[in-house]
């Protein structure tokens, strides 16, 4: 089976250009002018846009949270992904006490129902010596990512000593420490401090967890990759200062990376003030307006390298159900901490809303190049996680992972056009110009307009290897 796409105009990490593209099978046959194939099924795409499908290197599908599960699983998160116009999703591995092939295999299990690619990291949340020795063995199993936490005291964090013990084993073994950098000790004193003191509302979530604890841990981070000599990224980066610490460390020679996501770029503290605050609580948390320029800034100027969404969806009102493709479902959500922060789910939803809300707000505003932002939500996450060339790349021998833009479509955005399993969207109403129209997976069309031409199971495991620094 062929398929010839004609005209459009191609936006990679590098550059802009006419072309055709014909895809065989499963993948990019060929790139160039006048390309014609005497059975392709052809598509116009003149005065369309065409990127790579985009790469989302951070997701919790499917993730036991306090007394509830985040409202996505590997099915419906896909599905939204697919139709915001990204084809390969990343999650993250819940570390259980049996270890790490179980822990694999229980997350492998979820993932049957997958729809678009994925890969995942593994959370390192315990380290002994069997754990220790362990590791390596993730590699086998496709996973060259480890995910640390200097946060959540006594149930996900590792101590520094834990921490450099892993890094040194990924250097050794050619794997990359992600971190999520947070002062814990800090966050440990500040939340009875603040609930002693009669503060239960959801700007509170972000008051006892200080934007210098950000700023601190990452710094911290970076020392302890560049003293066991080995690379870092650093996940959902939310403070200005923690994007002048990366600026810091990779001035002086230190491999780290970074990443942000979206609501970090366009909302603030101010939010968690409003009567339904508990939409925006996730960990970190939302910031100041000039943490928000500060990371635009990061992301023109190549200082952070992806932006990703830690989508992990909850319902703001989990006691009234939605129909999500004819059935009625509810699942508990920020409702749990209506009367105490501390118990509303970390997280918030986004995998399908990152690229059109970018495209518009980052592209259309002038903050990103077209360029700029195929390689910060596509290209770089799959050179970093050792996807590139198969995944992020529009060349011949690429997988065909294809979006097609509409540049002119219109949309007043939010939860009418998402199909994020939740009852509410950050974004409502606001005005998008450019939109994904048609979608393709490894050559399929899954998306066309508003029509669903995926389906569960259509989505592979990737088995990554070595990734690259940028
Ligand atoms: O609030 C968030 N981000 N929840 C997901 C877990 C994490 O730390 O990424
Ligand atoms: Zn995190
Ligand atoms: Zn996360």
């Amino acid at each position: 089976m062929a398929l010839l796409i004609k005209n459009g105009t191609l936006i990679t990490a590098a550059e802009t250009y006419n072309a055709d593209i014909l895809v065989e099978g499963e993948q990019i046959t060929q790139i160039g002018q006048d390309l014609a194939h005497p059975n392709a099924e052809m598509i116009d795409a003149s005065g369309k846009f065409i990127t790579p499908g985009g790469v989302d290197p951070h997701t919790h599908f499917d993730l036991p949270m306090f007394d509830t599960v985040s409202s996505d699983d590997h099915y419906t998160g896909h599905k939204a992904a697919a139709f915001g116009g990204t084809t390969t999703v990343m999650d993250f591995v819940v570390q259980e006490p049996q270890g790490f092939r179980h822990s694999v295999d229980l997350w492998s299990e979820k993932a049957q129902k997958a729809a678009v690619d994925y890969s995942f990291h593994m959370n390192l949340t315990h380290m002994d010596d069997s754990v220790a020795a362990d590791i390596p063995t993730l590699r086998d199993m496709g996973i060259t990512t480890l995910k640390v936490f200097t946060a959540y005291n006594g149930r996900l964090r590792l101590d520094d000593g834990g921490i450099f013990r892993a890094l040194r084993i990924a250097r050794e073994n050619g794997m990359l420490i992600m971190s999520h950098c947070e002062n814990g000790d800090v966050i440990e004193q500040l939340i009875p401090s603040a609930l002693a003191a009669g503060h239960t509302t959801p700007e509170w979530h972000a008051l006892t967890r200080p934007a210098w604890g950000a700023i601190e841990s990452t710094l911290r981070m970076c020392a302890l990759a560049q003293q066991a000599d080995s690379p870092v990224y650093i996940v959902h980066m939310n403070v200005g200062g923690e994007a002048d610490m990366l600026q810091y460390a990779r001035e002086r020679g230190v491999k780290v990376m970074g990443e942000t996501c979206p609501p970090y770029l366009f909302f603030t503290i101010d939010e968690l003030r409003r009567p339904d605050g508990a939409k925006w609580i996730c960990s970190p948390p939302m910031r100041t307006a000039n943490d928000n320029s500060r990371l635009w800034d990061a992301l023109k100027s190549g200082g952070i390298q992806t932006i990703g969404t830690d989508h992990c969806a909850f319902f703001f009102d989990g006691t009234k159900p939605i129909s999500y493709e004819g059935n009625q479902i509810s699942i508990p959500g920020k409702e749990l901490g209506n009367d105490d922060f501390t118990k509303i789910p970390n997280g918030l939803p986004g995998v399908q809303d990152r690229l059109p809300v970018l495209w518009t707000f980052g592209v259309g505003a002038g903050k990103l190049s077209a360029n700029q932002f195929v390689a910060l939500t596509s290209t770089n996450p799959a050179k970093i996680f050792g996807l590139y060339p198969r995944k992020g790349a529009l060349i011949p021998g690429a997988d065909a992972d294809i979006v097609i833009w509409d540049p002119k479509k219109r949309v007043e955005y939010g939860l009418a056009h998402s199909h994020q399993r939740t009852d509410y969207n950050l974004y409502e109403g606001w005005e998008l110009t450019g939109y994904p129209q048609k979608v393709f997976l490894r050559g399929k069309m899954i998306v066309d307009g508003e029509k669903w031409l995926g389906k569960t199971g259509d989505g592979k495991f990737l088995k990554r290897g070595d990734g690259q620094v940028l």
